[in-house]
């Protein structure tokens, strides 16, 4: 066979691929930082050298015991299709959910289930925003939305916060400046990944009150809502202003339940025609998996009590050891996260990324090593994140002890090397 693209470029089809070239958007679409060094972790287990992984967010908690309940209860005799806006049962008792637990009034058809919050920040994108248009995100940021700003042709705008104001929003005036007449919406991660900071009730107010300023939507990703430390109560940007028809929420059982591979997250919206808009995206890709919602309705029907406060208090002992044993590194600068489970590190290297790689490649310890991750990703301007790194305190408190005296002697090691 011999296939040419119309314009007569390129080598015949069964000779070699010259012709064919990939979409821009997947040539511009980046490598996860969080997965990009994932190669030499393999390659160090290989060797016999055990990694401990604080490069990723997931959770070694195990999943509540009713989620797994709910897989041996599902009894249907087809694995059918679910509605693509969701099981019903889902949609109801993760409303009631959220009604029981935060004092909220949503209804059940003011969520759409996804696969994920990936999903449901993809749909968020492509129903808000051409290609070309603008979102504006607080640079570190969560490294996936570069991807799925890159699938949806949306450009994210950063602004910046510091590691040294503890990653705080910056001031209104940082943030109206890089409007433009394609500025469609503000996207705020809280509790923050990467940083570990929880934003509070002024910061909302001021986001809310630019958006209505602007005519913007104020997209707030709540994935890890009930992970905030210190006597904090979480909260949710619906606290505010719960019938905010330009707000939408993004949620997720992925983190909070130990429940990453289930692939069940939420878009929850009181803006009707927004509702519409994404269900048709969300038609075409038919349904969200059937067996993981039906568990996912009896989990969140069944969880004991004290789950969610016994998952953070988890959470904030993790933090904070991690934080005392990060303190103690000399030269290195942090600071402590208030939620989610993550931190960045300013640490004493010009390049966290070779720093990172040395650590899988070339260093061990007591036959252990440390994986995390470079933060140069979670910046949208490398020079700003190039000797920082992020990291995810998902271990019990003995492995994060261990993981951190070989970060300890690794960054010695390097140092001397340099
Ligand atoms: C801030 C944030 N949003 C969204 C996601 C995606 O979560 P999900 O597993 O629900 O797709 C993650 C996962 O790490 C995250 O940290």
């Amino acid at each position: 066979m011999n296939l040419r693209r119309p314009d007569g470029v390129g080598k015949a089809a069964d000779d070699d691929m010259a012709g064919i070239s990939l979409s821009t958007r997947a040539l511009r679409t980046p490598p996860s930082p969080i997965r990009r060094l994932a190669y030499l972790a393999t390659q160090a287990r290989s060797a016999g050298v055990h990694v401990h992984h604080l490069n990723i967010g997931q959770p070694d908690v195990a999943t509540p015991a009713s989620f797994l309940e709910g897989v041996e209860r599902f009894s249907d005799r087809v694995v059918a299709y679910n509605p693509s806006e969701g099981c019903p049962k889902l949609r109801a008792v993760w409303s009631d959910y959220m009604n029981r637990t935060l004092g909220l009034d949503t209804s059940a058809d003011e969520f759409l289930i996804t696969m994920g919050a990936s999903e449901a920040l993809i749909f968020i994108f492509m129903t808000c925003c051409d290609p070309g248009d603008e979102v504006i995100v607080f640079d570190p940021t969560y490294a996936n939305y570069i991807g799925f700003a890159s699938i949806a042709g949306v450009n994210l705008i950063p602004v910046h916060s510091r590691l040294d104001d503890g990653f705080d929003l910056p001031p209104l005036e940082a943030i109206t400046d890089r409007l433009s007449p394609r500025t469609k919406a503000i996207l705020l991660c809280s509790p923050n990944n990467p940083t570990g900071t929880v934003y509070d009730r002024a910061q909302l107010r001021m986001l809310l009150d630019l958006c209505r300023d602007a005519n913007l939507f104020l997209v707030v990703d709540e994935t890890y809502r009930e992970l905030v430390f210190d006597g904090r109560t979480p909260l949710s940007v619906l606290h505010l202003d719960p019938a905010n028809e330009r707000v939408i929420v993004v949620d997720s059982l992925s983190k909070r339940f130990s429940l990453c591979g289930a692939r069940i997250g939420a878009l929850y919206t009181t803006n009707q025609e927004l509702m519409a808009k994404t269900l048709n995206l969300a038609q075409a890709r038919l349904a969200a998996p059937a067996i993981e919602q039906y568990a996912a309705a009896h989990m969140l029907e069944n969880l004991p009590a004290d789950y969610v406060d016994s998952v953070r208090q988890g959470y904030q002992d993790r933090r904070d050891v991690m934080y005392a044993r990060l303190c103690d590194l000399p030269d290195v600068v942090t600071h402590l996260p208030s939620g989610a489970f993550y931190t960045i590190a300013r640490l004493p290297v010009e390049d966290a990324e070779h720093f990172a790689s040395f650590l899988l490649s070339d260093f061990s310890l007591d036959g252990q090593t440390v994986f995390v991750a470079p933060a140069s990703g979670f910046y949208m301007g490398y020079s700003r994140g190039h000797n920082k790194v992020r990291i995810a305190y998902v271990l019990e408190p003995d492995h994060l002890a261990d993981a951190a005296r070989v970060l300890k002697e690794g960054l010695c090691e390097y140092r001397k090397r340099q």
